[in-house]
């Protein structure tokens, strides 16, 4: 209800929390009942990507980190970005997703009459890639950006890096160091501050003006933290509602970590500095940062390779995104009430998911068991995900994920 801990016995039928009754233990609690974690930014390759990963393998991992619903972005093969990609899509999530879903629709130059016919409760909302990431979508026309916000109340999720600014720095890199390749530390140069920051401040600028649903995506720097603020303390259009997301690798790794973890870390957009880092966290606190979130992005260890033009963007992470985020509750980041409203409740409000979030009567039954004394080993062998690998590999977090239950239904149990 407000992320406290309390000893409670829970019944549950039918999928529903029933009652919530104090118990008469007065213990500490030995482990920790917690409500599903909400993830609104995965890519589970479906269709089209089935060898990086797919539905079955990536829910899977889902539902072993805790993850009791995803959001799925449409850059997938055909994109999800007609009515029949959308119904494709859809059939293949019935049959082999493990934990509850939603699906975003893709929007390019010339389909947002179409997306906008779309039955509302068949879509968890619309994304714009308003720079181009992997899968090439991209949609950076401010007219339509404006016109989308204005005639949906649906959220509208966007990439947001400035498509010009990255070729002009990738150009420019290429004339100093001419080659085929550039060293992953060129990454965030290229996909630098300055392109996170003008896409950013466009797509503040026509939200202002129409309003309507926003969500920034994997928010990456300080500058553009400061930027969310002042436009949400700002007088804003009735109905218009401003939300920002920051995801687990940029709130985990910072820059340092390409000397260690090279192109394994490549991302889109880039992971930044320790100050932005710092600024990120800081972020979780004082409210600029709505949701965290995984942008779990998988891709084959042999398509990590090379550097900052010839490795793939993204990386996996939903198995390990509440672990990592109990992990910086250890070190004094954020507390579990924070963990709770970042990952469930924020989420579930944001995506009107009414009867999720929180656990409460009449509430559906999607939980997590976590033991808080017991440990995670990051091992190989223990990945879910298709792809086999993980950037926390070898890490060792002070929780470990016991069960996870969906609607009253054990989706993953621990051995
Ligand atoms: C994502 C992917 O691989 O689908 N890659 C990434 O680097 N984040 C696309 C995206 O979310 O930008
Ligand atoms: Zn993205
Ligand atoms: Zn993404
Ligand atoms: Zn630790």
């Amino acid at each position: 209800m407000d992320g406290a801990l309390r000893a409670v016995d829970i019944k549950v039928k039918d999928g529903v929390i029933l009652s919530i009754r104090p118990t008469a233990a007065v213990t500490p609690a030995k482990l920790w009942l917690l409500p599903g974690v909400i993830d609104d930014h995965v890519h589970f390759r479906e269709p089209g990507l089935t060898d990086k990963a797919d539905i079955e393998s990536e829910s899977r991992a889902a539902a072993a980190g805790g993850v009791t619903t995803v959001m799925d972005m449409p850059n997938v093969v055909p994109a999800t970005t007609t009515p029949n990609a959308l119904a494709e899509k859809r059939a293949l999530y019935d049959k082999h997703c493990h934990v509850r879903y939603g699906l975003f629709y893709g929007i390019t130059d010339d389909n947002i009459e179409e997306a906008l016919r779309i039955p509302e409760e068949e879509i968890c909302g619309y994304k714009v890639f308003l720079g181009s990431s992997t899968g090439g979508m991209l949609m950076n026309d401010m007219e339509k950006l404006k016109y989308l916000l204005s005639h949906t109340r649906k959220v509208v999720a966007i990439h947001s890096e400035d498509e010009d600014i990255i070729r002009r720095n990738r150009e420019h890199f290429l004339r100093i160091h001419p080659g085929d390749d550039l060293g992953i530390m060129f990454h965030p140069m290229i996909r630098s501050t300055q392109a996170c920051q003008k896409a950013t401040m466009r797509a503040l600028q026509a939200f202002e003006m129409v309003g309507g649903n926003l969500h920034i995506c994997h928010v990456t720097t300080a500058t553009e933290l400061d930027m969310i603020r002042r436009v949400k303390q700002g007088k804003l259009p009735n109905n218009a509602h401003l939300t920002a997301e920051a995801c687990v690798g940029h709130l985990w790794f910072s820059a340092d970590d390409y000397k260690i973890l090279g192109s394994l870390i490549k991302v889109n957009p880039a992971i930044k500095s320790l100050a932005d880092r710092t600024a990120l966290r800081h972020g979780l606190i004082d409210g600029t940062i709505d949701i965290v979130a995984t942008d779990h992005a998988p891709h084959l260890l042999n398509e990590k390779k090379g550097g900052a033009l010839k490795a793939a963007s993204g990386m996996p992470s939903v198995q390990y995104s509440l672990l990592v985020m109990l992990e910086m509750m250890n070190h004094g980041i954020l507390t579990l009430p924070d963990i709770i409203r970042l990952m469930c409740e924020n989420p579930a409000r944001r995506y009107k998911l009414w009867d999720r979030g929180a656990i409460r009567e009449g509430m559906s039954a999607d939980f997590v068991l976590v033991d808080p004394h017991a440990k995670t080993d990051v091992e190989r062998s223990s990945i879910l995900s298709k792809c086999g690998w993980s950037p926390w590999e070898d890490e060792m977090f002070h929780h470990k994920i016991l069960t996870t239950w969906v609607q009253g239904v054990p989706v993953w149990q621990n051995s």
